[in-house]
């Protein structure tokens, strides 16, 4: 993150011993008190009557940098200011139940509708009434209990190296477990719920014999046992450690991007495969969130929601962090267009295969998939 700004402030500084919490700015606050007087304070200094003046508190597991200029273009239009608290998804689940009623979270924010699930299944949200929402947000990507809601989407794909695989090779997940593909597939770990959400989508599409089947087939062909995240499957695709890599489009937009000379290298030798054409599409997963239920900030909380699906916010999206709208009219990136397409979607219910994580780390666990 850069452009440390009143508008999104860092919170925290209890967690400065936890090594897994990424504070990128000040540690400023620490207590519900505290950050009640940082809240008064800045409505007594925002109060210039065209905007409504307050505080939310965000609770976000997203991890990129590019987040800052979507809280700053809700503050300038609000005249909210986003006070930051940045951690994994499950650290910031649990914090929000250890702190109970006192939690100044207002909403938290991550990737993956598994999270999501998590979240809603831990009991910490609350249902949002907003036709804004519901009107701009596909029914398949928000809880149908309006307890979170999906604001980005992002799509889980194959990516080859060009001198060893031809698109022609390639047609869908299921294809991946035939025996040619024997030691030439890179994928990250199991703990990576990026990959229960695909197993879990996988479920939904063949049900739990054959995706179980699936993760057997998928396990045999590894090249090695997975490690690293993303990047690193696409990084070792480009070295020749495997042939293929599942990963998220948005890492081979960023390494195609990039200003580095060996990462833009690395980009070209990769080619971006949307598998499962003729069928259901490739899977799609989201960014999303949800008003904490002991939020004191609701409003707020909902008007930041509300801004995320705004056009606006959706280009930012799109444009800095290289993801797919979850409005219509929306431009893609045009490096993103370029591979996409006109890709199909799986348009699977985000809430089924996110609720469906358990049971995908269960079987990929059974699979020996690390
Ligand atoms: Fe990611």
């Amino acid at each position: 993150m850069s452009g440390a700004t009143a508008s999104a402030a860092v919170l925290d500084n209890r967690s400065k011993t936890d090594t897994q919490m990424k504070i990128t700015r000040r540690a400023f606050l620490a207590s519900g008190t505290a950050m009640a007087a940082v809240a008064a304070g800045q409505l007594g200094k925002t109060n210039r009557g065209f905007a409504q003046t307050g505080v939310v508190n965000l609770y976000s597991a997203r991890h990129y940098d590019t987040d800052t200029a979507l809280y700053e273009s809700f503050t300038s239009k609000t005249g909210i200011k986003v006070n930051l608290v940045e951690a994994k998804a499950e650290e910031l689940i649990e914090r929000i139940k250890s702190e109970g009623a006192n939690s100044p979270a207002d909403l938290i924010v991550t990737v993956d509708a598994g999270n999501l699930w998590r979240a809603k299944d831990a009991g910490i949200l609350q249902p949002v009434s907003s036709q804004v929402l519901t009107r701009a947000i596909p029914a398949n990507l928000r809880d149908p209990d309006n307890q979170w809601f999906g604001l980005s989407k992002r799509a889980r794909v194959i990516m080859y190296n060009k001198d060893k695989v031809k698109p022609s090779d390639l047609s869908t997940y299921e294809a991946l477990t035939d025996s040619k593909w024997k030691g030439r597939i890179l994928v990250r770990s199991s703990n990576s719920v990026y990959n229960q959400s695909l197993l879990g989508s996988i479920i939904v599409a063949n049900g739990d014999e054959k995706a179980e089947e699936w993760a057997r087939g998928l396990v045999a062909n590894f090249a090695r046992p997975p490690e690293g995240n993303d990047t690193a499957q696409i990084k070792a695709v480009a070295a020749g450690q495997g042939d293929i890599a599942i990963a998220n489009t948005y890492y081979i937009a960023r390494l195609l991007k990039s200003s580095k000379a060996d990462e833009k290298a690395i980009s070209q030798k990769i080619g971006v495969f949307f598998p499962n054409q003729s069928n259901r599409g490739a899977h799609i997963n989201i960014c999303g969130g949800g008003v904490v239920k002991t939020a004191k900030n609701k409003d707020a909380a909902i008007k930041f929601l509300e801004h995320l699906v705004s056009r606006e916010a959706q280009e930012m999206f799109a444009s800095r962090n290289n993801e797919y709208p979850i409005i219509n009219g929306v431009t893609f990136d045009p490096v993103v267009a370029s591979f996409t397409q006109q890709a199909k979607f799986d348009n699977a219910n985000a809430e089924v295969f996110g609720r469906n994580n358990p049971a995908a780390l269960k079987m990929m666990n059974r699979a020996g998939w690390k």
